[in-house]
């Protein structure tokens, strides 16, 4: 059998484990021939984007952020002819089965697409947000990055007495926010799944300072939308009002908003930092590997097994296949036992 593989959307610690795992499992334990589809869907859609995927190919990788295949944003369905472009290329190069690895985006394709070509989707993100799966790989590095730097504000602030407000990545949902917030000791966490305005942060700031506290550290997702005041309209921060062709807005900005307002309405010096793509380059911790690992083992079961249209999930401590129709028609959302828990040592 012919396995096309490839890489979509944002890049995240752990991809080149899942390419790793694809290839060996293919080699060694099967008779199949893999081949790496470059640049996401982009691949698919035109004519040079594919490569034989031998074990020298994946050599050495196991430990390397981003992903060898390269990533692209790329949405076939915003292409002209863009599946049937995709159906007639596969068909071309012989490709029998197609394992795309990536978040709500590239497996939103993936569930079009599979009742017209055999797949299997893996899921990927830092932002831990794909339904169906406890995690996805990449997260546990995004939170450790998070978390070691705010260990390295902590001090900071604490020697200037200032408040210091953290923004991390988290489109749609706080999950990285929370867990390095908890993780780290922050004295308040803002995410997309609740509401908290200007004045009670403001209040919560103040309070802790009322009690001979002299700095804060608060985290905020990039998602987070923070009304000015009570029963204001909440609105995202974008860096500018491009999307991309999935439509999503490029986030970034609110921990300056909500730093300069901090600081307006409490008279403390306040500074904010942006972690960015920080969170997604760089090694893979274990946990990421060793998932990123599981799941291209379980792509390569799956295929051998006839289990097409589904996605590899963990749950619990299993991976099992889960519908990609039903992983992509809802998201996973911070749950309010663990937003409780930051919730705690708020103030
Ligand atoms: O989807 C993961 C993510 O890291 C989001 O948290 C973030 O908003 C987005 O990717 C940024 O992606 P891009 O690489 O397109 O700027």
């Amino acid at each position: 059998m012919k396995i096309g593989l490839l890489t979509g959307g944002g890049d995240c610690p752990g991809l080149n484990a899942v390419i790793r795992a694809v290839v060996k499992k293919s080699i060694f334990q099967h008779d199949h021939q893999v081949v790496g589809i470059l640049e996401g869907w982009r691949g698919l859609l035109e004519e040079g984007y594919i490569q034989e995927m031998g074990l020298e190919r994946v050599s050495g990788i196991l430990h390397r952020g981003g992903t060898i295949l390269k990533t692209s944003r790329t949405n076939p369905y915003k292409e002209k002819n863009g599946e049937r472009r995709i159906i007639q290329n596969m068909r071309k190069w012989g490709i029998d089965a197609l394992v795309a690895v990536g978040g709500e985006d590239t497996l939103g394709v993936a569930a079009r697409l599979c009742s017209k070509v055999k797949i299997v989707g893996v899921p990927k993100t830092i932002d831990n947000d794909i339904y169906g799966t406890d995690y996805t790989f990449g997260f546990d590095t995004a939170v450790n990055i998070a978390m070691e730097a705010i260990d390295r504000i902590h001090t900071t602030a604490e020697s200037h007495n200032r408040v210091m407000v953290i923004e991390v990545m988290g489109r749609h949902t706080g999950w990285i926010a929370v867990e390095a917030g908890i993780a780290g000791g922050a004295d308040l966490v803002l995410i997309p799944e609740k509401s908290v305005d200007m004045d009670k942060i403001c209040n919560v700031i103040q309070k802790r300072h009322g009690r001979g506290k002299d700095f804060s550290i608060v985290v905020v997702a990039e998602g987070a939308k923070i009304p000015m005041r009570a029963k204001e309209e909440e609105k995202l921060v974008v860096q500018n009002a491009a999307k991309d062709a999935f439509g999503h807005a490029r986030l970034g900005g609110i921990g300056k908003v909500l730093a300069s307002e901090i600081e307006k309405r409490t008279g403390i010096e306040t500074r904010f930092v942006i972690l960015g793509y920080i969170q997604r380059g760089g090694t893979p911790t274990a946990f990421d590997r060793l998932l990123g690992t599981r799941f291209g083992v379980a792509a390569v079961d799956f295929i051998n097994k006839g289990y097409f249209g589904k996605m590899t999930s963990l749950q619990g401590n299993k991976i099992v296949p889960i519908d990609l129709s039903e992983v992509v028609s809802k998201a996973k959302f911070v749950n309010d036992e663990l937003y409780n828990i930051s919730e705690i040592f708020f103030g």
